[in-house]
């Protein structure tokens, strides 16, 4: 893989003095204060243009208001449902990523939308869940037990007789939305294989059994009769119905016979039996490919970019043999797609390098992958129709990722904030509860902090510090934001549990075995 390279920071465009702080001492003062200070000439703030009058706060006060009031609740029949997934994507992430887009008075296309609530994250044995757990509850409509995807929870982690337990397995709003006669997709930047995604149609009792040869080591003898979550999306009974499939994760697809990093252990090749199932069955692999498909003349379309997860898209940049699409490329192709089907769609699209940046502590790719998500999100509602699509975007768990101050307005959001610590040393605003940059930043001889702003550069792939050494930065357990825009938006408003979301999707389009908008 090729050295992440340097982002432009654009940032610093914005960030140019703005001339004089109200209530601060003018420049030349500032010379008598720690000369540590001085040192950073990003901390004075900027103005923005009225910010500093009464009249600014109060009349969009009241333009707010008056947008407030003009909308019209729709209560009309959802045609389509769109779900977008940010992946990680908690709350400090966004007010961070609004800095990173330009400032903290921008928002993302997404906070937009006119209606958002909360959404609670536990799963049924974690106060803090894990991807798979909490796909089962936003797609499934039960919460279940960490690491398990499309189970009820009296599937433990790892126990594969009750996985085999058909009784047990319980299914997405992709599958109530193609009972009803719907088309469905998805699209994601990570494995199609991997735990989010895979809520759409799986059912395994541990995330990890994306093939057959994890599957068989773990379940040895039991493992006959069980599919791997590959397997499933090939030829499970909601996987083998899905119109559109995007994203990385080629390995788990192949034996090694077929494709050298292949995963396989049973000589199959799953997108040569996808292709044989049909004969306008599509499958791409290139960026090139993609953007040629012709939807009416593709029944099914399956697109693998990446032999594992895709690329960052400050990678994919930065190569110049690029060939690998961005998620907004995918997901305007996936929508294509579907809105050739008379009866209407589910389509479920996943940011999910979001929270695989955050683990490895890298703020800034996480706030690029958000941005690129915020893009994808504005496509999607750009090429649909706000009378007859309901789109909601949210997340599934957050991270640990903190916004500390207190850096002056308009600072660069990667750099230090504008005091020291009691240790004398600067500290920078974006940080992790724990994770693998603690060794870093943490002088384990002398005992103490090392002074961060003397590790901080351009490089994208920057670890920002940690307060506890960990290998992988983990989740964290607060409640996530729900955006939404279109039909029966107004249901995803107030604080609930996270697993009710396919079910006031459902509700919404007049799917599923529940209430609904048409009963
Ligand atoms: C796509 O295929 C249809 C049917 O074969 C054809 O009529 C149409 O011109 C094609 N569109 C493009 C952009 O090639
Ligand atoms: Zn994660």
């Amino acid at each position: 893989m090729w050295t992440l390279r340097l982002l432009t920071v654009l940032l610093l465009a914005a960030c140019v003095l703005g001339g004089a702080v109200p209530g601060k001492p003018p420049v030349d003062e500032e010379e008598h204060m720690h000369p540590d200070l001085q040192r950073n000439t990003r901390t004075r703030a900027r103005i923005i243009e009225g910010e500093d009058t009464q009249d600014y706060w109060l009349s969009a006060s009241k333009a707010h208001i008056l947008e407030k009031l003009s909308y019209v609740r729709n209560e009309k029949r959802a045609k389509n449902i769109i779900l977008f997934l940010g992946d990680g994507m908690g709350l400090a992430t966004l007010a961070a990523a609004r800095s990173y887009i330009g400032g903290e008075e921008q928002k993302l296309s997404f906070e937009e939308f006119p209606y958002t609530g909360l959404s609670k994250t536990y799963c049924v044995d974690k106060i803090v869940p894990d991807s798979a757990s909490t796909s089962t509850s936003y797609l499934c409509g039960v919460k279940a037990n960490y690491g398990t995807i499309g189970v009820n929870a009296h599937v433990k982690r790892g126990d594969c007789q009750a996985m085999a337990d058909t009784n047990n397995h319980v299914f997405s709003v992709g599958k109530w939305a193609m009972d009803a006669g719907k088309a469905a997709g998805l699209v994601t930047t990570t494995r199609v294989t991997h735990a989010s995604p895979a809520g759409v149609y799986a059912h395994t009792a541990d995330r990890e059994w994306e093939n057959n040869a994890v599957l068989e080591e773990a379940c040895g003898d039991l493992a006959e009769g069980l599919d791997d979550i590959a397997v499933q999306l090939i030829h499970g009974e909601v996987g083998g119905k899905l119109k559109v499939i995007l994203g990385g994760g080629k390995r788990s697809f192949y034996d090694p016979e077929f494709y050298e990093k292949g995963r396989r252990t049973d000589g199959r090749n799953l997108v040569a039996e996808f292709e044989a199932l049909a004969e306008g069955n599509t499958f791409v692999k290139t960026q090139k490919k993609l953007l040629k498909v012709n939807v009416t003349e593709t029944d099914r379309l399956l697109g693998l970019f990446s032999k594992s997860h895709m690329h960052y898209h400050v990678e994919q940049l930065a190569d110049p043999e690029n060939n690998e699409p961005t998620l907004e490329e995918m997901t305007e192709k996936a929508i294509e797609m579907l809105q050739k089907e008379e009866n209407g769609y589910f389509l479920f699209v996943e940011g999910g390098k979001i929270d695989i940046s955050h683990h490895d502590t890298m703020a800034r790719i996480a706030l690029d992958e958000t941005a690129e998500f915020s893009k994808a999100i504005k496509r999607a509602r750009e090429l649909t129709n706000l009378e007859d699509t309901l789109i909601v975007v949210t997340s599934d768990h957050s991270h640990t990722f903190s916004v500390g101050g207190y850096q002056a307005r308009g600072s660069d959001i990667f750099g230090e904030a504008e005091s020291l610590g009691t240790d004398g040393k600067p500290y920078l605003t974006l940080s992790y509860a724990n994770g693998k940059s603690f060794d870093q930043y943490y002088d384990t001889e002398a005992h103490e902090r090392i002074d961060p702003t003397s590790l901080l550069s351009e490089d994208t792939a920057q670890l920002f510090p940690a307060t506890a050494p960990l290998e992988s930065e983990t989740h964290g357990g607060e409640d996530v934001g729900v955006f939404a825009s279109g039909p029966w938006a107004h249901l995803f408003t107030g604080v609930y549990e996270q697993n009710t979301i396919p079910h006031m999707l459902a509700f919404a389009a007049c799917v599923g075995d529940g209430k609904t908008a048409c009963d």
